[in-house]
């Protein structure tokens, strides 16, 4: 008789208990322990002792160095999430909501791999081979180097690593794998992190680049303890809207580079696409002379994006107006509407406030602002903004308009796209001049800016 044991997990920090709280010994959070049955048979080394490369300490200037060789994936926008390519042996985490484009991303990324040249071994637990051959007709993307397994146990996936001694590897997805030593279903909390553990000695050890694909769990973070995003390298996460086309992918968490970079997809007929000019696309399909319509220049990272922002200001009966945000933050629509109210004079109390960033993109710096001043305020006095104005800047709680970085790089992007004139921070326009053929006019305060725009 095996003695079965039942263990409790925390599902945010992996802390491991004999019974069950409410509240997370280890990591204060609340409602986070699940129960695992386990069959305990010790082996040595699973998630302990995993390295031990016996160097001895060295001073830190006598340590080699150099730039990280970086492989170039044959896909731009995942080089750019990446911070320039996958670094070898390195472990990486992707993970996005079923159907997203996962597998589809990684077949791809897979076959230009080997079509480079390398090794590449794809390992898929959800589909069998059959379905992956299918998919890769679909996609273009045969080519011999690309081996392909359907497989689950960690023991099969070892031999097949050993086999084909692959430099880029692919398992899809890490909830599927399953170490027979730990006797928990596949996908619990710690299978998941013991099957971790092993790819990451793999990857290290071997030094083959391994991606992970994981699964989302309803609130939007990778199954699995959190504790998975500290043991990889990267972790990327694969976006978009359901009834949009396009993806996002990002970072948010990247020891080789920075995590401000995304990467922009189209999913069609014969796989994911790569949108070279994101501007283009989130202005395809704006109405012009319209009011509550602006057009917004961000950066995302060192990419200069243009992205239309609609406000849609409507009276409402209820004491208490909705006040809405998509893609921007609301604190700070919240804020704006309070500066407009204080500053402006705009009686705003008894009316909804809609905003809403075009394409399913999400902004976060400050430099949105400002067209979310002006968007709202042409949609509340039903004044049209001009089509060909661009915003960028930051707006403070008395009505001023704030300096923000790479003004530049935003207006040379506006200018590209062709448009007129950009309102801009007058702060920002020192020590640099813009192309002639755009006109750039400083503002100070969100009312030079309405008298501008709204005109
Ligand atoms: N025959 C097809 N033609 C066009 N698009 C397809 C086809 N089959 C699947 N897709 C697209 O691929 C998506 C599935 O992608 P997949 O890579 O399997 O996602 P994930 O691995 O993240 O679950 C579907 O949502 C669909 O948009
Ligand atoms: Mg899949």
């Amino acid at each position: 008789m095996v003695k079965v044991k039942t263990k409790f997990y925390c599902t945010e920090c992996g802390y491991e208990s004999p019974k069950w709280y409410g509240k997370c010994p280890g990591c204060g959070s609340w409602n986070t322990m699940v129960e695992e049955t386990e069959k305990v048979v010790k082996t040595q080394g699973l998630t302990s002792g995993l390295f031990h490369t016996k160097e001895k300490p060295l001073p830190i200037i006598n340590i080699e160095s150099g730039q990280e060789p970086r492989i170039q994936t044959g896909i731009g926008e995942l080089n750019r999430v990446l911070g320039g390519g996958i670094v070898p042996g390195s472990l990486i985490l992707v993970g996005g909501d079923p159907g997203i484009g996962k597998s589809t991303l990684l077949l791809q990324t897979s076959h230009e791999m080997a079509k480079a040249g390398l090794r590449v071994l794809y390992i898929s637990g959800e589909e069998s081979t059959r379905q992956t051959k299918l998919r890769a007709e679909r996609l273009g993307a045969l080519s011999p180097d690309l081996y392909v397994l359907c497989e689950s146990a960690m023991d099969g996936i070892e031999e097949a690593i050993d086999q084909v001694k692959p430099d880029f590897l692919v398992i899809d997805s890490i909830q599927t794998v399953y170490l027979p030593e730990v006797t928990s279903a596949p996908g619990s909390v710690s299978q998941v992190r013991e099957c971790t553990a092993r790819f990451m000695r793999i990857s290290k050890g071997q030094g083959i680049a391994t991606v992970l694909v994981g699964h989302v769990t309803k609130e939007g973070a990778i199954a699995g303890p959190r504790m998975l995003e500290h043991m990889v390298d990267s972790v990327l996460y694969f976006e978009g809207e359901r009834h949009h086309s396009y993806r996002l992918l990002r970072a948010v968490k990247n020891r080789f580079g920075s995590t401000n970079e995304i990467g922009i997809f189209e999913m069609n007929e014969a796989g994911l696409a790569e949108v070279a000019n994101p501007s283009e696309l989130f202005l395809s399909e704006r109405p012009l002379g319209v009011a509550g319509s602006t057009v917004v220049a961000s950066m995302e990272g060192t990419r200069p994006m243009l992205v239309e922002l609609q406000a849609l200001i409507a009276s409402t009966q209820f004491p208490s107006p909705r006040r809405m945000a998509t893609g921007v933050d609301h604190h700070r629509m919240n804020l704006i509407i309070a500066v407009l109210e204080k500053r402006m004079g705009m009686f705003l109390q008894n009316q909804d406030a809609y905003v809403n960033l075009a394409g399913g993109v999400k902004l976060d710096e400050p430099a949105v602002d400002l067209a979310i001043a002006v968007s709202i305020a042409s949609s509340f006095r039903d004044l049209p903004t001009k089509p060909f104005d661009v915003f960028f800047g930051e707006v403070g709680l008395t009505g001023e308009v704030r300096a923000v970085s790479r003004a530049e790089q935003r207006v040379k992007e506006a200018a590209k796209l062709g448009f007129k004139r950009v309102i801009l921070p007058e702060k920002s326009m020192k020590g640099w001049k813009g192309p002639k053929e755009i006109q750039l006019i400083g503002v100070n305060t969100v009312a030079d800016a309405l008298a501008v725009a709204l005109d």
